[in-house]
């Protein structure tokens, strides 16, 4: 079969080319296109994210084309040791045990320390939005990818005079990655990518000369090591910063454009975003569901295996497709139905599962829930501008909105 994720069907809407993977008689697909194979069944996605010993991430952030010699040269210079995302054990284990004791990860232990952050910042965007009453306004630059975006900054210790190039860099890291750039644009966009490591390299440098006192995740990063190698290098921390300044800002943009595209998609239902607080987290674990933000992630296979009873060859990349997974009728009753009310929503995989499952779901969660609420309670008559479609970057694991044209008439409330 072939995918074809950059054009067409599933280019503008994924889920028919998710349900008819889901109706065929098997689970796995050879994608002749792409060279992966693209398991789709909830049951197969979630064994193959949970046997870590089966399905290597040491591929995941390794671009699913051939690239240009030109690109190549330049990414062959990026010597970013592989930590979490991109790292079996025990190098995994590793590094994901030095970030769980360095950056907040459970509910109570978010709010208390990133709460504030993610208040202060959704209070600035808003207002900033409310001002432009009358207007259209486009919400993926000014606030779903803004919000996230500041808001690891601030968690990072980065300067916020430093956000627009950090925005470019990791938009070219992923569209280098995931997405089909022609051999120009490679270049252009791996020269980015280690101009972005070197950022990175300098802030834990920086960090380092300053005695590492501070807050911020670098410098507690650093207080954690040591000066113990063994724990973590002073290259580890700069590759968790270079991961966290990506993956802590694309993937939540993501999730707010969801959440925002479905809540304004019918007035009542922004309405009562703001009349019943309370009812939003359901809300949101159904936007996971249904559209995730990241909807296909890659594995390699460790040795030979069998799954859904197709057999893959050692060394073969593999997608794991999320948003089908979360189409599954084996997991969710009437599963391409939106509904908020679900119960059991949270059987999803949007924010992976097993050892190397999402650290940042609670800040996704928490920023999201804040994000909705107070926007929905300034603006309840913000509405999607007239005309408004939904279109996505071309991209095999973001699923990104291109735009969020919006306008709000001018009675509305200020904050
Ligand atoms: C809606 C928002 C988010 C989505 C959909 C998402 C999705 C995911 C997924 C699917 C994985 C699993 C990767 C794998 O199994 O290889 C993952 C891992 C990870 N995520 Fe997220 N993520 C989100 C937000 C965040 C945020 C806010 C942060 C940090 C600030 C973050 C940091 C990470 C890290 C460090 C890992 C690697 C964990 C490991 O390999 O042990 N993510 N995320």
């Amino acid at each position: 079969m072939q995918l074809r994720p950059f054009a067409g069907t599933y280019l503008t809407d994924p889920a028919v080319v998710w349900r008819e993977l889901l109706n065929a008689p098997k689970g796995v697909h050879f994608a002749d296109d792409l060279g992966l194979w693209v398991i789709s069944r909830h049951e197969h996605v979630r064994r193959a994210f949970a046997d870590a010993e089966a399905f290597g991430s040491a591929l995941t952030l390794a671009p699913v084309y051939e690239m240009c010699p030109e690109a190549l040269a330049v990414v062959m210079r990026l010597d970013v040791p592989p930590t979490t995302a991109a790292a079996d054990s025990p190098v995994h284990a590793r590094t994901r045990g030095a970030l769980r004791a360095t950056f907040a990860h459970t509910g109570p232990r978010v709010a208390d320390r990133y709460g504030p952050i993610v208040g202060r910042r959704v209070t600035e965007l808003v207002a900033r939005i409310a001002d432009r009453r009358g207007g259209v306004v486009d919400l993926v630059p000014e606030f779903t990818v803004l919000l996230p975006l500041l808001v690891v900054v601030d968690i990072l210790g980065v300067p916020e005079r430093d956000v627009p190039r950090i925005r470019s860099w990791a938009d070219g890291q992923i569209a280098l990655i995931w997405g089909q750039p022609e051999p120009a644009e490679q270049v252009r966009l791996a020269q980015g990518l280690l101009d972005f490591w070197h950022y990175c390299q300098a802030l834990v440098a920086r960090r380092t000369a300053e005695g590492a006192t501070g807050d911020d995740f670098v410098s507690r990063a650093l207080r954690h090591r040591d000066g113990d190698d063994a724990v973590l290098t002073p290259a580890e921390v700069a590759s968790l910063a270079f991961n966290l300044l990506v993956a802590g800002h694309e993937t939540t943009a993501g999730l707010l454009a969801h959440c925002l595209d479905r809540a304004l998609s019918e007035p009542a239902r922004w309405g009562r975003i703001a009349a019943d607080p309370a009812a939003v987290p359901a809300f949101l674990e159904e936007v996971l569901r249904f559209g995730p933000a990241i909807d296909g992630w890659l594995r390699v296979a460790l040795r030979p295996l069998t799954i859904g009873g197709v057999d893959i060859p050692a060394g073969g990349r593999c997608l794991l497709l999320i948003g089908a997974a979360n189409r599954d009728p084996a997991a969710f009753a009437d599963p391409d139905r939106f509904d908020p009310a679900r119960m059991g929503g949270r059987g999803h995989l949007s924010f992976g599962y097993g050892p190397h499952f999402c650290i940042g779901a609670a800040l996704a969660r928490l920023e999201a829930r804040i994000a909705l609420v107070r926007l929905a309670e300034a603006m309840p008559e913000l509405r999607l501008a007239r005309g408004h479609q939904s279109r996505f970057k071309p991209n095999l694991a973001f699923r990104a909105h291109r735009t969020l044209l919006v306008t709000q008439a001018r009675s509305s409330q200020r904050t």
